[in-house]
């Protein structure tokens, strides 16, 4: 199970032509205070023409929604699609609209909408700092869940009927077609193969869910065909979370359902720091992806100056890799290990800093690395 190696001193990257856009969307709660952070590291990113990169922001999130009802309209949704390569997404949610639509319908209609199938989210433990289980180091948790992310029990279908009453009906469909199980799978080994991680699992629950999982078996075992290079293993989506508590070595990459991705990633999350260090991708590979931190907008932590970054700023690592500049997030993974041991960070992972202080010494180091390797002529 191969461990990127640190890869500061990688040559730096060439010139490119192609400027790439970049959408903002800072959002609700801690989202514009990470967010602040983001652009940051954008900027340094693209100082020198280094990278080049543009960003926009976008008003979309809920005092945006509270002042005139815009949650994401269709002309925003052409204008991101035609002249956008990626969207950069703080967090969404607010404590004023308790049911949270206004959130679903920009959130899902950018993974929906977008048809951004794959939700990407690399479980890395970056610190033995970090690490909460006993008898295990930092090396010992490093794999990247592949969660379904246009279907399942997410699509809405559904409904309610004689609500409030005694013999109210509540009904979510899980929704699992052949088209959507495979392509997710299929994405899962080809990341393997590319990224020569040796095995994937496959997260489900056939032995309850048999029809709708049934059908993940048999596309898992016809992909698995293609790949004769990859080792397959099988695991009940509990069995799962125990195996991740006592043995996470043993995962490279997981492939599994919305649903079980969400619950198994927030579970990754606690193994590599907490919520302050989780990125994510949105991805259609070949296409305009998302990205975003998958902590939300933690309405307690706004405004307090608290908030991790690093969450973001990996996840803008994972955005550059997309956009065709992986040394890129080579470079700000290995600072933020750094960051983490000389304790230059937030009080979660171990430091003494505010969500301000953290961005600006991690953009400072970054600043100075790139003084260090200049980009070649
Ligand atoms: C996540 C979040 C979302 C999800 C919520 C906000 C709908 O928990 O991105 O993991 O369940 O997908
Ligand atoms: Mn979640």
């Amino acid at each position: 199970m191969g461990r990127a190696p640190d890869r500061l001193t990688v040559p730096a990257p060439p010139l490119r032509a192609q400027t790439k856009n970049v959408a903002l969307i800072a959002g609700d709660g801690v989202g514009p205070e990470v967010m602040q952070v983001g652009v940051q590291v954008l900027e340094a990113l693209a100082e020198h023409g280094r990278y080049p990169i543009r960003w926009t922001p976008f008003d979309l999130g809920a005092e945006r929604y509270l002042r005139d009802g815009v949650t994401f309209p269709g002309e925003i949704a052409a204008q991101i699609r035609e002249e956008f390569d990626a969207i950069l997404l703080g967090a969404l949610g607010d404590p004023r609209v308790p049911d949270l639509s206004y959130a679903r319908e920009i959130l899902f209609g950018i993974r929906f909408g977008f048809d951004l199938y794959c939700n990407v989210r690399p479980i890395s433990c970056l610190s033995d700092s970090l690490m909460p289980l006993r008898h295990h180091s930092a090396a010992d948790c490093d794999f990247v869940v592949f969660r379904e992310n246009t279907e399942g029990i997410y699509v809405g279908v559904g409904g309610q009927f004689k609500r409030g009453t005694a013999d109210e009906i509540a009904i979510n469909e899980d929704i699992n077609t052949r088209r959507g199980v495979e392509r997710i799978i299929r994405a899962a080994f080809d990341y393997a193969r590319t990224q020569g991680r040796t095995t994937v699992h496959m997260v489900d629950k056939h032995n309850a869910m048999y029809h709708a999982h049934d059908l993940w078996r048999r596309c898992f075992h016809e992909v698995a065909e293609e790949f004769s290079d990859i080792t397959t293993e099988h695991l009940f989506v509990d069995a799962f979370c125990a195996e991740l508590i006592q043995n996470p070595a043993r995962f490279d990459v997981v492939v599994t359902c919305n649903l079980f991705g969400d619950i198994i990633t927030d579970l990754g999350a606690a193994l590599q720091g907490g919520m302050g260090m989780a990125a994510s991708a949105n991805i259609h590979p070949g296409r305009l992806s998302m990205f975003e931190p998958v902590h939300g907008s933690a309405p307690t932590l706004a405004g307090t100056d608290t908030a991790n970054p690093f969450a973001m700023v990996l996840t803008v690592g994972m955005m550059m890799t997309d956009l065709g500049w992986p040394e890129a997030e080579a470079r700000l993974t290995t600072l933020i290990k750094r960051a983490i041991e000389q304790k230059a960070c937030t009080r979660d992972v171990g430091g003494t800093l505010g969500t301000r202080e953290t961005g600006e010494a991690l953009c400072g180091s970054l600043a100075r690395a790139y003084a260090e390797s200049p980009r070649p002529s």
